[in-house]
């Protein structure tokens, strides 16, 4: 057997090796991204991470590595996804848009795919108060969550590069839609009224929704709130009978320009 000191300075030698490879690598991702960026062929392709996944793995000579390889090359292709959406997308991507048009779900899925962060007000309004999003309304009244919704953005727009999924009332004050349009692009998520009434028939979450929850009350609220959403945003995608992946892709292709 070789003795510690060998081995050690074999696996420097190695580590460099690794390195050197890594760094050509993510050069070579980099210029994909760029191909692809003028080509305007999609960005993020979950199939192709699959491929390069088993290819790596059936060509392992000792297969006993293959799970550690898996978690390897799933964490360079995070890290690569990672770095290509602070390229291509170097400012946090707001969604805006009523109760039920699937912000919260949307904002999932855009995190995975872009491996972005994603910062939920209403959630971090919960978190910061301790208490829920139900009983600031009772304790505070609209105003006062107002005030508390507006300092929760404030305070998630001075992080850096992420998704901010904003309750409904966000764009309805001028302070907020300053504030999103400075630090964001502002993605509007439509849906129908009859959509958002079958989506929040039975949710008791909503104060606003909660002795109202009619399409009629809907249908108004949303005629009300229509200019101020419209004059937030960058860009506009219906989330009606389509799928989430889909949504996602549509919003990377409109924030690309494409
Ligand atoms: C509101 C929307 C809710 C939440 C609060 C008020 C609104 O968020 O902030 O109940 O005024 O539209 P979601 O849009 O995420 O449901």
């Amino acid at each position: 057997m070789k003795d510690l000191e060998t081995l050690r300075k074999e696996i420097d030698q190695l580590d460099q090796e690794i390195v050197k490879y890594y760094e050509k690598r993510m050069e070579a991702v980099l210029q994909v991204m760029e191909f692809k960026r003028q080509k305007r062929l999609p960005i993020f392709h979950g199939g192709r991470e699959k491929q390069v996944l088993n290819r790596v793995v059936e060509s392992l000579e000792n297969k006993d590595f293959a799970q550690e390889t898996r978690l390897l090359y799933s964490e360079i292709m995070r890290i690569s996804r990672k770095r290509q959406s602070q390229e291509l997308f170097p400012f946090h991507i707001a969604l805006v848009g009523f109760m039920g048009t699937g912000k919260s779900t949307i904002s999932a899925s855009l995190s995975e795919m872009l491996e972005m962060e994603w910062i939920d007000l209403d959630d971090k309004i919960e978190r910061n108060m301790g208490i829920t999003i139900k009983q600031i309304f009772e304790k505070y009244g609209e105003d006062g969550f107002r005030r508390i919704e507006t300092e929760a953005l404030k305070e998630a727009i001075e992080e850096n590069h992420k998704i901010i999924s904003c309750g409904g009332g966000i764009p309805l004050k001028e302070e907020n839609r300053e504030i999103l349009k400075k630090g964001s692009k502002v993605v509007l998520l439509q849906a129908s009224s009859t959509s958002i009434y079958q989506r929040l028939k039975d949710d008791d979450t909503r104060p606003l929704l909660k002795d109202n929850m009619t399409l009629q009350y809907i249908e108004n609220l949303l005629r009300q709130r229509e200019e101020s959403y419209i004059k937030v945003s960058d860009l506009v995608v219906s989330t009606d009978e389509k799928e989430v992946n889909d949504i996602s892709m549509e919003i990377i292709d409109k924030l690309l320009g494409r």
